[in-house]
């Protein structure tokens, strides 16, 4: 067994929980490659947010049955959130009886101990723990693959019970770390040289309310900034009912801290918020970003919106067309509204497809057009950028606001901070050069 290959499907958490994942790899001495054809132990890090997620893994787990029959020591592991839904892995091993180990989003660590099982015993395994609070396992080693960008979970799980989401279901009850071993990683990855600090939690602002110390967001931000060195500060994600005008505030006062907010909105509607169980209202999430502009007016604020909401009304939707309209957010994660099984949402009665087809392509014209008229506030301004990539030539980094932005550069670069000048913008995209 030499070469693993990892998929990562989904948001930044994967990402992150994938690093550990390798990690776990990488210490018994495999090393990574780049596609599944060379792979001794493929393992696929599923999604299950919505069903175009679901039904494209199930589409690469088919794929892998081919090479499984050509070589059959391959190990394939299934794991994440598609796993842990009710009934899931045992359709799943039904489905792809080739897949040797199934293991849940809190039975990551056991990859190891797992994988020499399989070799002794021969048996495939399916490994799930359905706890409503998992303990955290902090020994996991994590073989980082983002840099300059250190990905560092601050809780885990979800108390929201959103009424479309799966996220609670599959990921349990909110645990957050203890506040030391967070600030003692942050630390190590400065050290290490890590220029951007990615906070990572279902809901940030919420952290520390399952601690009995009194410990919470704000003061874990507080602590974060007391650590010397220059590198940026990203957290995501914040809830409107939980996000604060004092960390807001904290946010705006110290430079390590990205101005720039992702704020989840949903819907501009409120009989549509208070279906989703979002506890806020379109008047409180105005007042938020009216918080967020008054400190901090550069800030780039983004957000996710969802179309075809059951029960979602022409006026409705009229409502998040208008609160797009005034909030002018900088970029919008949109999407259609799809049933998750289990979930209240998913008994609601179901809006008709062509209807939130129309609506997705109208909202997202409408955002697109307010994008790009952003994105002429930044020409000929000079921003500090952070190198992540370099392609060909060309760099890609971000500004403070979360802007991505490409110019000439060298691959020796990523990792520094640069001035860049932006002289050019198509689409989405900012170009430019250094000054
Ligand atoms: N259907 C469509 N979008 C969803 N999201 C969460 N659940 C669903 C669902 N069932 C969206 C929300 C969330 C983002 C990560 O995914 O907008 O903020
Ligand atoms: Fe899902 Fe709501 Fe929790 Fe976000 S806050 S993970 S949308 S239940």
């Amino acid at each position: 067994m030499n070469y693993y290959y990892i998929e990562t499907f989904g948001c930044q958490m994967n990402v992150h929980e994938s690093e550990k994942l390798a990690g776990i790899l990488e210490s018994r001495g495999l090393t990574a490659v780049s596609g599944a054809s060379r792979a001794d132990v493929i393992v696929f890090n599923t999604c299950c947010i919505r069903d175009t997620a679901e039904k494209k893994i199930e589409g690469n787990i088919g794929e892998l049955k081919a090479l499984k029959r050509s070589r059959p020591d391959l190990i394939i592991v299934i794991s994440g959130c598609m796993t842990q839904q009710a009934g899931r892995a045992e359709a799943l091993k039904k489905r792809f009886p080739f897949i040797d180990i199934i293991l849940g989003t809190n039975n990551q660590y056991e990859l190891g101990e797992k994988i020499d099982a399989l070799l002794k015993a021969g048996k495939k395994i399916i490994s799930i723990d359905n706890a409503d609070k998992p303990a955290i396992s902090e020994e996991v080693p994590v073989f980082r693959t983002s840099f300059p960008n250190a990905w560092i979970n601050i809780m885990y799980g979800c108390n929201n019970f959103c009424t479309y989401c799966i996220v609670p279901y599959v990921r349990g009850r909110e645990r957050s770390r203890d506040p030391e071993r967070i600030i003692s990683e942050i630390r190590s990855a400065v050290n290490e040289g890590y220029k951007e600090i990615t906070l990572l939690g279902q809901n940030v602002d919420s952290y520390g309310s399952d601690l009995d110390s009194g410990m919470n967001f704000y003061k874990l931000l507080q602590k974060i900034a007391e650590i010397d060195g220059k590198f940026r500060v990203r957290f995501m994600t914040s809830h409107p009912k939980d996000l604060s005008e004092e960390v807001i505030k904290l946010i705006s006062e110290h430079p390590n801290f990205c101005k720039n907010i992702h704020l989840p909105v949903q819907s501009g509607s409120n009989a549509v918020l208070k279906k989703m169980n979002r506890k806020y209202s379109r008047e409180r999430y105005l007042e938020l970003i009216g918080y967020i502009r008054k400190y901090m007016p550069e800030a780039g604020i983004t957000t996710d919106i969802m179309v075809g909401f059951p029960g979602e009304t022409d006026a409705d939707f009229a409502d998040t067309m208008d609160l797009v309209e005034k909030v002018r957010f900088q970029n919008a994660f949109t999407f259609v509204y799809s049933p998750r099984n289990g979930t209240p949402a998913a008994a609601m009665e179901q809006i008709p497809a062509d209807i939130k087809k129309s609506r997705i392509t109208r909202l997202v014209a409408l955002q697109n057009s307010i994008s790009d008229e952003i994105s002429l506030d930044y020409l000929g301004k000079t921003y500090e950028i952070l190198i992540e990539d370099e392609e060909g030539g060309i760099c890609a980094g971000r500004t403070d606001s979360g802007r991505l932005v490409r110019f000439p550069g060298d691959k020796e670069d990523i990792g520094k901070f640069v001035n860049v000048k932006i002289t050019k913008n198509k689409a989405s995209s900012l170009y430019g050069e250094k000054v």
